[in-house]
């Protein structure tokens, strides 16, 4: 992936989104939640560490709207960080479809709009960290995925969720072989019913840009960025562990769980730290910002650490 010395990593200070306005939209967002709901998120008083009890919402600075919706990793619409922003409008998710198949007794042809009519959106404020490292502090708008998966009644036989994205001949970064399209990612069943994985429909409280794989989304805050497939257009149920993107690309750099995990370094980048890219109130250049310690997965251990109990995580990286 990405080189993090090349130029394109500058991120100018004319980023900062206009805090005021922010906070307003979040206000917004919490008064039009039940108190039942804001106590799960960790609305309730009393809550200041920097993930609530339950893992919805660290409290940590969050990064600039700009940084997030125009320094992106999406290679269906070009390798460099500018890209996806640049040609978003490549993408056309109207009219989109999601196919279900596999191991499941309810398979199907759904339209955007039943996928999404039964589910609450709300609103999860997550760590992204990237193996390329470097992190964000994302706001998305969306819902569990296993609230999603459990409509299809996956069978017995599934163990692993398989998800792929688009192929359109208009995307422009498709004509170019960088990846063997569709780009496709993978979860143990497990993995994706836990309630922290989350199929996002949305950023800021606005709807999800296209640059940020609209018009759905996984995001999975404990495993490196790479597993957050976007622009999702299959969902499979499989027995057996299915192929990702970027292990079928690299497999000595990039195996099927990719955990974040500071004790398994990547043969490119340390992932003993990393960057946090650009807050709210600096939209610093991120090559200026200190490094900070990167935690074992991503700071998610007391919500996830127990789906790896027996595993060598140095072997399933
Ligand atoms: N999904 C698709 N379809 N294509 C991609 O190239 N890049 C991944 C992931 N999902 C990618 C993708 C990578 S490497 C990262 S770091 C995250 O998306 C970036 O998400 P963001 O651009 O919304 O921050």
């Amino acid at each position: 992936m990405y080189n993090p010395e090349k130029k394109s990593a500058l991120i100018p200070s004319s980023e900062i989104t206009d805090e005021a306005v922010f906070r307003q939209r979040r206000t917004l967002i919490k008064a039009s939640m039940t108190g039942a709901a804001g106590a799960l998120l960790g609305y309730s008083a009393g809550v200041t560490a920097n993930t609530s009890a339950t893992g919805f919402r660290t409290s940590e600075e969050l990064t600039s709207k700009k940084t997030v919706t125009t320094y992106n990793n999406f290679y269906e619409l070009g390798t460099d960080k500018g890209d996806p922003a640049r040609y978003a409008d490549r993408l056309v998710t109207d009219p989109w479809s999601v196919e279900i198949d596999g191991e499941c007794n309810k398979p199907g042809k759904l339209t955007l709009e039943d996928v999404l009519k039964p589910h609450d959106i709300e609103e999860r404020i997550y760590r992204l960290r990237c193996v390329e490292a470097w992190s964000m502090v994302i706001p998305w708008n969306g819902f569990s995925l296993g609230d999603l998966l459990k409509r299809f009644e996956p069978n017995g036989n599934a163990k692993y969720v398989a998800f792929e994205t688009i192929v359109d001949e208009r995307l422009p970064g498709q004509r170019v072989p960088v990846l063997e399209w569709p780009y496709r990612e993978g979860l143990r069943m497990d993995e994706a019913m836990h309630p922290l994985t989350m199929i996002a429909t949305g950023v800021y409280g606005e709807d999800m840009p296209n640059q940020n794989g609209a018009p759905l989304r996984l995001v999975v805050p404990w495993k490196y960025g790479f597993k957050s497939i976007k622009s999702i257009v299959r969902i499979s149920f499989t027995e057996k562990q299915p192929p990702t993107s970027w292990n079928m690309s690299a497999p000595h750099e990039y195996g099927f769980y990719s955990n974040v995990n500071p004790e398994v370094s990547h043969p490119r980048w340390s992932q003993a730290k990393e960057r946090r890219l650009a807050g709210e109130s600096k939209g610093i250049s991120s090559l200026f910002t200190p490094k900070v310690d990167t935690a074992f997965l991503n700071g998610y251990a007391d919500q996830v650490a127990s789906l790896y109990t027996d595993m060598d995580l140095k072997k399933h990286f």
